[in-house]
């Protein structure tokens, strides 16, 4: 019998989304599992009952009698003390939890023999996290509508016109903390028209805040604010000044700031102070995005927007609701490639069972209860996000450690595993040189140095360029078009047969096959290049 997924409506006050959305109904049920809907739960997404039944759900009426028949609930808030007690014993439960920020929570679902997958804390560096990353899909939507949120309070046009009825200047967004929705704004803004800029404490970022049409500001002070697993730290004291005198100057050259800023665990930097509205043009906006963790300005009022000096600051904590078909449906497919992951322990099928994979960095960072055992927080991190920045220069560092960002994997290698890796391979090397055949021999050899040179220029790529790397590998590997070539037209020796027509036939075929690969991966390639040009 097929494991049954369950989806409540939402209970957390202007809660819009619901947590799958009928084409990814389909998509589980091919998948295996059966889906069963509350009814209703769609409505404030624009999905309407009817539209799940006809993509293969059950519609209940009622949250006590969903709960019940659910082996599986989908969820997008946390439960409420009232669906906790409904969540059936020993039940599996996904959505977002916080387990941080709720120890009573969890607490009380441990109590329940549950197990459960917090969203929201997906390891996110790791890339094949990243068709399951709630966190981004979501954060992408607040930064895109706190963008719709600042056009709608601002009184002006956001791109520069020249009309004849006047020159109007583009506004000017400025966009503190470029992480996840930090990004999207500045990517809906640039594309509105405006001047963007932005700043953010880990300086990595500085590359896709340009690629995405804004310029990085910088803080005038030396400080590295990379906390790890691609999150900031909380900066010195030092930093901080200079980041204030760099913010007030902003602020009175601005017309629209909108605030992203956050370290996880800690309450919102306070980095627009009240001096700051006071000095913006009358007419000006702040979008604090932050608000719920008590806001990056010291004027927001966390779920309103107010005007106070003249400055309209957007406070409101639900901008990712406020679209709530776009971001059901992204968190539904995020959910959808989770179940995919769950699908593959073999317990799924045959008995039943989800049984969270413990071996699997992804899915042992989610589970963060697994049948009633708190199982959070994970162990650290094997390795950092980002390689830490050479620290003291008077200490003798090679300077090739330098440039090598590879999210999520840090250090190539250390020195003495390096050094004992090579002894290894150059033994092996030897026997094999010793004890092959000639020809072997040379055929060995470029294949040896291919590995290298290809380990070597993978790592040392960017992960953001993976993609358009494999792409002109592709193309590169179109190389086999010469042996096509040799068969058509291979050198005659006197007295030799002419070549079989079928091999020449095949040959050709080859040709064309190996020039749609080479030409298709050289274009696919500059398309994804000039995707971060700009
Ligand atoms: P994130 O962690 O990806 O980005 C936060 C960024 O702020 C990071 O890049 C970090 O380096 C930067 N930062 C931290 N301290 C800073 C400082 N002192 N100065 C400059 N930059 C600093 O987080 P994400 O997902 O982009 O979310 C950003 C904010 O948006 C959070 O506060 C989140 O709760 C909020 N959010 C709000 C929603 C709403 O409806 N209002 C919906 C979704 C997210």
């Amino acid at each position: 019998m097929s494991l049954m997924i369950g989806v409540p409506r939402e209970v957390f006050p202007n809660e819009k989304r619901v947590a799958t959305v009928p084409e990814v109904v389909e998509k589980l049920i091919k998948l295996g599992f059966s889906v069963a809907v509350e009814s209703g739960a769609g409505d404030a997404a624009n999905f309407s009952d009817e539209t799940y039944r006809v993509a293969g759900a059950e519609i209940v009426t009622g949250a006590a009698q969903l709960w019940a028949k659910s082996d599986i609930v989908f969820k997008v808030r946390g439960p409420s003390q009232d669906e906790v007690g409904l969540l059936r014993e020993g039940g599996t439960l996904i959505g977002f939890i916080w387990p941080a920020q709720n120890p009573d929570l969890m607490q009380q679902l441990a109590a329940r023999k549950a197990t459960v997958l917090a969203i929201d804390a997906l390891p996110r560096t790791l890339s094949r996290a990243q068709k399951m990353d709630a966190l981004t899909s979501q954060a992408g939507v607040a930064g895109y509508r706190a963008v719709i949120e600042a056009a709608n309070a601002f009184g002006r046009f956001f791109n520069g016109q020249i009309t004849a009825a006047g020159k109007v200047p583009p506004a000017k967004v400025f966009i503190a903390g470029a992480g996840v929705a930090g990004l999207a704004a500045i990517g809906t803004a640039a594309s509105l028209g405006a001047i963007v800029r932005a700043n953010d404490t880990r300086a990595e970022v500085a590359d896709q805040v340009v690629s995405l049409g804004g310029e990085f500001v910088k803080v005038d002070y030396e400080e590295e604010g990379s906390g790890g697993g691609g999150y900031a730290k909380v900066m010195s004291e030092g930093f901080q000044q200079a980041q204030r005198d760099m913010y007030a100057k902003q602020a009175r050259e601005v017309d629209i700031i909108i605030t992203t800023a956050l370290i996880p665990g800690k309450p919102a930097p306070k980095l627009i102070t009240a001096a700051m509205v006071a000095s913006m043009k009358p007419g000006s906006v702040i979008v604090d995005m932050a608000a719920e963790q008590g806001g990056n300005c010291e004027l927001t009022e966390p779920g309103q927007a107010v005007v106070k000096h003249g400055v309209t600051i957007v406070g409101y904590t639900d901008l990712v609701s406020r679209l709530a078909k776009q971001s059901s449906t992204l968190y539904a497919n995020n959910l959808f490639r989770l179940a995919e992951e769950l699908c593959k322990t073999q317990s799924v099928k045959s008995d039943g069972i989800i049984d969270a994979n413990m071996e699997d960095d992804a899915i042992r960072g989610l589970t963060v209860i697994k049948e009633g055992n708190v199982t959070w927080p994970p162990p650290a991190p094997k390795l950092p996000a980002a390689p830490p920045a050479v620290a003291k220069p008077a200490v003798a560092v090679p300077a090739a450690k330098k440039g090598h960002g590879h999210g999520g994997s840090g250090e190539p290698m250390a020195g003495n595993k390096l050094a004992i890796m090579f002894g290894v391979a150059a033994a092996l090397f030897w026997f094999v040189g010793a004890n092959a055949p000639t020809a072997f021999l040379a055929h060995f050899t470029v294949f040896v140095l291919a590995c290298f040179v290809g380990y070597m220029v993978v790592w040392n790529v960017t992960p953001a360029l993976h993609t358009p790397l494999m792409s002109v590998t592709n193309a590169i590997s179109s190389i086999i078009a010469i042996g096509a070539l040799i068969q058509i037209a291979p050198p005659m020796a006197e007295g030799m047969p002419p070549p079989n027509e079928w091999i020449r036939w095949l040959a050709f075929g080859g040709i064309a096959l190996t020039a749609v690969n080479m030409f298709g991966g050289f274009a696919v390639t500059q398309r994804m290049l000039a995707m971060f040009r700009k």
